[in-house]
């Protein structure tokens, strides 16, 4: 992605999006998050939003990077100069590059858990207990900061030597293979679990459960799962050729994000239900320790696709890591100015201090709370998807509304339809910043400040 030329075909962008927006956020994120809010009203409200707010959003921060540049804080200004606005929307950039470091600090714990339970799962879960590896791995503060290191030392390898070419090969293989192995995963959930009672846990509509907080976990993982609001997608729309058609990229990357995400819900799920020891409330560990369950069962089998499972999510959580961190290195790149391996080697150690703060939430400081954030992993997780994210896509979605759609083409934007462009600006200008806003603030003061106002 470091070099100036444009992706010369529109599969690069696609694949590369694709690669982006699925990851953990899809096969750990969505079903743990979905089991914490008590599944339904989640669930709707999340493929709600994900059509109302996340397509448009996504839209907007492409076109953003296709008009302006590559870095965020480049592309904002590039951008605000051409509409004759303030420069002072370089904010936007500055939130993208925090979000970046911020979702960078946890995500690669977890993708490190990720590559730890491939290689135990080499080994076979047959006749241990879940609950006892999982606890047994997390409770090592050494143990958990060396697989994130692995991890990250991973992610600034590829990063520093550049990533287009690569990625672009790797994911033609591994977005299919990773698609069909949850499809098989679904299968296998609906034959050796309880199939009908997680569809109707996963989409039932359950009006009890609303709450500022549901809506802000909601619309926060739509956000986070289709890699919004954090400049990411901006670097991605700059390097997309001319004649693709945002709508319909962009169209494509959302249903694809959307369905790997419905579908790990329903792998899971269906064994969660039955196994009486699985709890769908049982957060972060939710798909570790369901997935060994199911590993364990499978025996000999389980040998062989469990190491498979981990590796392409790790693959995944990979491709996803790349692009959250993308965005800073170029802007370090371009600020300092500076190589892009020096860049790489700022960012990443930035994101090394982050990671052991949230690591020692696992184990060390698991008892540290703040209101009702439990720990300093989640509250890196809270700061990063419901704080910051909610905050840049307001601000991409307000600047696109009311700036930016002042220049735009629509049909250099590959728009087809003069209404559709009119209800994406619509959307834009008065829905999403405010519809984000009012719950943004509602869902803050009921986390931290337990205040619930519905
Ligand atoms: N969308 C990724 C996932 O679901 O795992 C995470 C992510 C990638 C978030 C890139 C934000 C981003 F810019």
């Amino acid at each position: 992605m470091q070099s100036n030329t444009r992706w010369n075909n529109n599969l690069a962008f696609l694949l590369a999006a694709t690669g982006s927006a699925v990851g953990l956020g899809n096969i750990w994120g969505f079903p743990y998050k979905a089991g914490e809010n008590g599944g339904g009203l989640f669930v709707l409200l999340y493929i709600f939003f994900v059509i109302l707010l996340g397509l448009p959003v996504f839209m907007a921060e492409v076109a953003i990077g296709k008009i302006g540049k590559k870095d965020p804080v480049s592309a904002m200004i590039n951008t605000a100069e051409k509409t004759n606005s303030t420069k002072n929307w370089r904010v936007v950039g500055y939130l993208g590059i925090l979000s970046n470091l911020f979702i960078g600090g946890y995500y690669a714990v977890i993708a490190g858990l990720v590559i730890n339970y491939g290689f135990i799962s080499a080994s076979g879960f047959i006749g241990k207990d879940p609950t006892v590896i999982y606890d047994t791995e997390i409770s090592s503060f050494l143990e958990m900061t060396f697989w994130f290191l692995l991890f990250l030392a991973l992610t600034g390898f590829v990063l520093a030597r550049g990533i287009e070419k690569g990625i672009e090969s790797s994911m033609r293989i591994l977005m299919p293979t990773l698609f069909f192995l949850i499809i098989l995963m679904v299968g296998y959930g609906a034959y050796r679990g309880d199939m009908s009672a997680a569809l109707s846990y996963l989409f039932s509509w359950k009006a009890e459960q609303f709450s500022a907080a549901t809506m802000q976990a909601a619309i926060g993982q739509a956000f986070f799962s289709l890699s919004i609001g954090m400049g990411t997608l901006m670097a991605f729309g700059y390097y997309m050729p001319k004649e693709q058609k945002v709508p319909g990229a962009s169209s494509i990357v959302v249903t694809a994000d959307t369905s790997v995400a419905l579908l790990a819900g329903l792998a899971i799920f269906p064994l969660v239900f039955a196994f009486p020891f699985l709890d769908p409330n049982a957060g972060t560990e939710l798909v570790f320790k369901t997935m060994s369950t199911a590993f364990a069962e499978l025996g000999a089998i389980g040998q062989f696709v469990g190491p498979l499972f981990y590796l392409l999510l790790a693959v995944a959580a990979l491709s996803s890591m790349i692009s959250i961190l993308e965005p800073s290195v170029l802007w370090v790149q371009e600020r300092m100015p500076t190589t892009r391996t020096r860049a790489t080697f700022i960012v990443i150690a930035i994101c090394i201090i982050l990671c052991l703060i949230s690591v020692s939430g696992f184990n060390v400081l698991k008892d540290f709370k703040v209101g009702s954030l439990e720990n300093p992993f989640e509250m890196m997780k809270y700061i990063a998807d419901d704080f910051l994210l909610l905050l840049g896509g307001t601000g991409i979605s307000a600047f696109v509304g009311w700036r930016l759609s002042k220049i735009i083409d629509l049909e250099k934007l590959g728009f087809k339809s003069k209404l559709l462009f009119s209800a994406w600006i619509f959307i834009l200008r008065w829905v999403s910043p405010l519809f984000l806003m009012v719950i943004w603030v509602l869902g803050n003061l009921e986390r931290i400040f337990f205040i619930k106002f519905f």
